[in-house]
């Protein structure tokens, strides 16, 4: 892909030294509240960059898709941990209370994404303990065992950061109300490589 402003590899530049400050990070404080505290601000830091981030490379998929809302991957290790997405949404997308197995945070570029938290309820359900808006300049930040729902009404651009790859994550729970049962998340997001220059979901 074309790169005429050089924009593509002044961004990979810039999520390569988030991502070191992020091991770094991890290496100093392991998976505590301090240290995925410390990776939200670091990611935050980074999103303020945004002219790194043309609204024009990041598009959500069309009206006629089926799917509302796709990844983009900026960052992953070849160990697959450490990945960072861009997640574009045209609207309209809710996910059921679930955990990550690893630590999770969330930080808004664009839009807003409704993060409401759950604590396992005493009869094998959830109850919420506390919500939080995402959008810029904000986020929010996750232990492995952490419950939370996501409820995107208009467009939005969000960065989410996880201690080890989407694809590797098949042990994630997510709470069924319909059915009242925890059941394994299977079903990923559309994830498309945005490593090196950008496609289109
Ligand atoms: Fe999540």
């Amino acid at each position: 892909m074309t790169d005429p402003s050089g924009v593509t590899t002044e961004r990979g530049e810039a999520v390569a030294a988030a991502m070191a400050d992020i091991r770094a990070i991890e290496a100093e404080h392991g998976v505590t509240r301090a240290g995925v505290g410390a990776i939200r601000d670091r990611l935050i830091e980074l999103s303020g960059n945004r002219r790194l981030f043309p609204a024009e490379q990041f598009p959500a998929p069309a009206e006629e898709e089926r799917i509302r809302s796709c990844l983009y991957r900026l960052a992953q290790d070849d160990d697959d941990r450490f990945a960072l997405y861009a997640q574009s949404s045209r609207g309209s997308v809710e996910t059921p209370p679930h955990n990550h197995t690893t630590w999770a945070v969330v930080v808004g570029f664009e839009g807003q994404e409704l993060n409401r938290f759950y604590d396992r309820s005493a009869d094998g359900g959830v109850e919420q303990t506390d919500q939080h808006v995402v959008e810029a300049g904000t986020g929010v930040a996750m232990l492995p065992d952490d419950l939370h729902s996501i409820h995107i009404e208009g467009p939005a651009l969000n960065f989410h950061c996880y201690g080890l790859a989407l694809e590797r994550l098949d042990e994630r729970e997510f709470y069924d109300a319909a059915t009242g049962q925890w059941r394994i998340f299977t079903n990923v997001s559309d994830i498309r490589e945005a490593r090196h220059g950008l496609q289109h979901c």
